[in-house]
């Protein structure tokens, strides 16, 4: 069965490692990550954004990864990335996903607090994760001036108070790293992570995972950074092999072929992440 991932977590920052957590848009791509997690073994999180539940179903979603869960020797979790509607992370809690992501992020303080308790409160009757986040990742469109910057990422006090005051299980701090390919390299906040890792001591996530140097990763998680979360690269990774099966053979239309590559080359990927946060052996 689907595991909660707070329990992976907590042992993930003990033992200063992270567990990638990687958003999945098919079938084949659930596969992938099942299949580098099986071979690295190591634990894993399944993720799919809101959009991808639309696409879809969170039916769908949920029974191919309890399929994969139960077919598997190590502990799989499946977490709704990016969600602040409150009807939806209720639809997917109740399709099966065992950690859901509250982002009420653009809203005040106040109101971020109030909303994550809410999630917090109906997931605990239930034994699954939470994650909510702190400041505001940005995507890499958003031209940031420095000023603004300090303003956008998490402040270390507010986030003891938001994680004390509502119970949330894993906590998403902004630290300077954006969503999508950097144009150059990710300008992140080392010592903000490490202020607020002194402070907190839930698993903390780091979001943005598509392009940040392997240094910069290897860093962050030694600060406390518990969960990577990738995206971008594996879905240009896995459209790319795609369209090389298609630029070789136009005429291609089988699925079962052209799928195949795509696959190895996102097994590939995700493996490559997964020895970058040192995951892999954890199972
Ligand atoms: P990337 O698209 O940069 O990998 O970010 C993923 C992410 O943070 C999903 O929540
Ligand atoms: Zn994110
Ligand atoms: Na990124």
């Amino acid at each position: 069965a689907l595991v909660s991932s707070t329990s992976l977590l907590q042992t993930a920052r003990q033992n200063k490692y992270a567990i990638g957590a990687f958003n999945v848009h098919t079938l084949e791509m659930l596969q992938a990550v099942v299949e580098a997690a099986e071979e690295a073994q190591s634990p894993l999180i399944i993720q799919s954004t809101v959009g991808t539940v639309k696409h879809l179903g969170a039916d769908y979603i949920a029974a191919a990864a309890t399929v994969a869960a139960n077919r598997s020797s190590v502990p799989i979790a499946l977490h709704l990335d990016h969600c602040s509607d409150f009807n939806v992370i209720m639809s997917c809690i109740r399709a099966g996903y065992t950690s859901v992501m509250i982002d009420a992020s653009h809203s005040p303080f106040e109101e971020n607090v109030a909303a994550t308790q809410k999630v917090v409160e109906a997931a605990n009757a239930i034994g699954i994760n939470v994650e909510a986040e702190l400041g505001k990742v940005g995507g890499v469109e958003d031209d940031i001036v420095v000023d603004e910057r300090d303003a956008l990422l998490a402040d270390p006090a507010e986030c003891a108070e938001f994680v004390e005051r509502t119970g949330v299980h894993t906590l998403a701090p902004a630290i300077g790293t954006a969503h999508g390919i950097y144009k150059g390299t990710p300008n992140i906040d080392f010592d903000r992570i490490k202020r607020i890792a002194d402070v907190v001591s839930v698993p903390l996530v780091l979001h943005g995972g598509s392009g940040i140097p392997e240094e910069q990763v290897k860093r962050a998680v030694s600060l406390g950074m518990a969960k990577m979360n990738v995206a971008t690269e594996l879905r240009i990774i896995f459209s790319d092999a795609i369209k090389a099966v298609f630029a070789e053979n136009p005429e291609e239309n089988d699925p079962r072929k052209y799928m195949v590559p795509a696959k190895q080359a996102l097994k590939k990927a995700a493996m490559e992440k997964m020895h970058l946060c040192g995951c892999v052996g954890r199972a």
